[in-house]
This record gives structure tokens, C-alpha cells and sequence, in this order.
């Protein structure tokens, strides 16, 4: 069976991961898969059903039966995310939900209760991935492997103006401080932890705007899939 390509990319929180999949995803027309979006649902399930996050095999047992889907928003606002049918992106992209997510994601039993799920949205024409582990873990094979980073006064004033811009009041000095923690988490947790794949291109987004970002992996994609060059 010939499988659809894919296009990992991978980093921190606040790199420009969840911009650059979404318009690589509209631009080719292909699926995307924002996997950070699947821990956030354990973690806001998780809290819904009162399962600690300590709880590994608890929370394992929630990744049944989900029916998720991502719709794509507007300009470069994030992915819209679907829980059984339910738009659940409002409280999904809180941030203590996302300090939950990582929490959760350090055990091993939950990752493995997910991998097949986030593998199957692998489907024709092709498939954008989001995530801390798409490339080396869970699409160890994908055709392209993307890792973005910035440093973390940047990531943290990026993630102050896209909570702000959705009305969650959030205080920048605890930002910087739960992104620091959960970067500590991701990097050095045990089981896939936040690193660049063997033959990744590693991109520091830290200086340069969404536009320059995308034009460079755009033109890197066109060649790798012999694509004709985009208009500008
Ligand atoms: O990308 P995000 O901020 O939505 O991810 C939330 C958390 O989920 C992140 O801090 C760690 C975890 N995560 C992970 O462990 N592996 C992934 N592929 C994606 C996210």
C-alpha cells in the first residue's frame, strides 16, 4: 500500500509550530494532525472525570473512542479543534490545560494509548504534523522533518499576545514561568522527549516573521516533492 507523505514539525511551545503547520496544510491541501491537541483533550477529560494526571493508566483509559477533528481557522489563528463533534479550542488552549497535557504526556502508558490514533490521521493526500515527537517517534519515516525553536523570552511574549488576543487574562511573568517549566518537562522527560529528529532542518524563529518562515519551508518542500514554485 503506498502511504501518504508527511511533513513533521516539532518544537516548544511558542516556536511558530501550530502557524507554519496551518498554512502548509491549507497551502497543499493536505490533513493536519496538531497531536499537543490531543494530550490537552486527556488533560481537559482528565479534569472533567476528576483523574489526577498522576494517574498514567487512569488517563490511558480515556483515549478511547474520541472522535477529534481539526477544522482550519481563519488567517493564522490556531487549528479549531473538534471533540466529538464539540468545539473544545476555547478551553483546550488555556494554559494550565496545557500544563496538565505535559504533565500527562510524561507517562508512557498514555503515549503509547495515543500512537496509533495520531498515526491514522495519515490519510491521502498527504499529512501535516504537529507536535514535541513527530518525527522521531511517531512518524519516524515522514518524507520531511521540520524543528523550530526561538528563545524563550520570544516564545513566552508570543504565547502572551495569542491568550490575550482570545481574552484569557493571563500575567507575563507567570507565562514565562510555566513555559519554562513545561520546556524543562517536555526536554527532559524519559519517553520521547522534545528533541530534533536525525535530518531534521532546524529553523530558529526567534528573529523572523511568520511570512519569512514559511517562504524558507515552502521552497525547501517544493524541491524535496517536486512541487512547481509557489506564486508570490
Ligand atoms: O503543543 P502544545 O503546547 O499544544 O502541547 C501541549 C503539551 O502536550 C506539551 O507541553 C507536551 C505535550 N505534547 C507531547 O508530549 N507530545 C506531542 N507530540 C505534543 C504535545
Amino acid at each position: 500500500m503506498i502511504k501518504s507523505p508527511v511533513i513533521t514539525v516539532d518544537g516548544p511551545s511558542g516556536s511558530g509550530k501550530g502557524t507554519l503547520c496551518n498554512r502548509i496544510s491549507r497551502w497543499l491541501n493536505w490533513n493536519l494532525l496538531d497531536s499537543g491537541a490531543l494530550y490537552r483533550i486527556l488533560a481537559l477529560l482528565a479534569q472533567r472525570e476528576n483523574i489526577p494526571v498522576s494517574d498514567g493508566v487512569g488517563v490511558a483509559a480515556l483515549a478511547h473512542d474520541l472522535d477529534v477533528q481539526f477544522r482550519s481557522a481563519e488567517g493564522d489563528e490556531p487549528v479549531i479543534v473538534l471533540l466529538n463533534g464539540d468545539d473544545v479550542s476555547p478551553q483546550i488552549r488555556q494554559e494550565d490545560c496545557g500544563s496538565a497535557a505535559s504533565s500527562l504526556a510524561a507517562h508512557s502508558v498514555v503515549r503509547e494509548a495515543i500512537l496509533g490514533w495520531q498515526r491514522s490521521f495519515q490519510r491521502p493526500p498527504g499529512l501535516v504534523a504537529d507536535g514535541r515527537d513527530m518525527g522521531t517517534v511517531v512518524f519516524p519515516n515522514a518524507e520531511l522533518k521540520v524543528f523550530l525553536l526561538a528563545n524563550p523570552h520570544e516564545r513566552a511574549k508570543r504565547r502572551y499576545k495569542q491568550l490575550n488576543a482570545k481574552g484569557i487574562n493571563v500575567k507575563f511573568p507567570q507565562l514565562v514561568g510555566s513555559i519554562a517549566e513545561r520546556d524543562e518537562r517536555d526536554k527532559q522527560r524519559i519517553h520521547s522527549p522534545l528533541k530534533p529528529a536525525d535530518g531534521a532542518v532546524v529553523i530558529d524563529t526567534s528573529d523572523r516573521g511568520r511570512d519569512d518562515v514559511f517562504a524558507q519551508v515552502a521552497a525547501i518542500i517544493e524541491k524535496r516533492f517536486g512541487l512547481p514554485a509557489m506564486r508570490t
